[in-house]
């Protein structure tokens, strides 16, 4: 099953061209090489609508099965990706996050000030990870393997069998 992924960077700066965007395109190659049919990719700056509009529109008229969102998850005032997530989510996934966060701790205590959040709309799953392109990698392969089981059982009809 090849499912539709969107890679959203969040960043003022690189939305006015200030800075290259290195973290979104690494993050389209490894889905990529996952077997994810990467069809939607966009920079929006550290502004909440702007944030919640991209969200909704993939979840709500392109039919992703998953968006990660790169940046805007410190502690910089300007960092407001995961309240723009939850603004938008219906049903949380905190494990996510939590093993994101784990298993980063494992490469640097910095992990920890990563404040992003994950959660289902509709039957999209959106991820936020760090903004930087080596953060974001290590954050997204923690999870990678688990979150394709789970987009099984968002995606398919009934319940999934887990016990494999
Ligand atoms: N997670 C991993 N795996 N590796 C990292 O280098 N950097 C941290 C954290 N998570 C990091 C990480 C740092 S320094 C910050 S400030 C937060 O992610 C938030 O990053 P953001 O503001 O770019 O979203």
């Amino acid at each position: 099953m090849t499912y539709k992924a969107a890679v959203i960077t969040v960043s003022d700066k690189g939305f006015r061209g200030e800075r290259e965007d290195t973290s979104g395109p690494n993050l389209v190659h490894l889905l990529t090489d996952k077997g994810f049919d990467v069809t939607y990719t966009s920079m929006v700056p550290d502004e909440a609508e702007a944030i919640q509009r991209e969200l909704c529109k993939c979840a709500d008229e392109l039919g992703i099965a998953l968006v990660l969102t790169t940046g805007g998850t410190g502690f910089s005032p300007r960092d407001i990706t995961p309240e723009a997530t939850l603004a938008v989510v219906e049903r949380l996934t905190p494990g996510i996050p939590e093993a994101m966060r784990a298993e980063s701790m494992r490469i640097t205590p910095k992990a920890c000030l990563s404040r992003s959040v994950a959660g289902i709309r509709n039957r999209t799953l959106i991820i936020n990870l760090p903004g930087s392109k080596k953060a974001a990698e290590e954050n997204i392969l923690a999870v990678i393997d688990p979150v394709m089981h789970g987009l099984e059982m968002l995606l398919g009809e009934g319940s999934a069998d887990c016990a494999r």
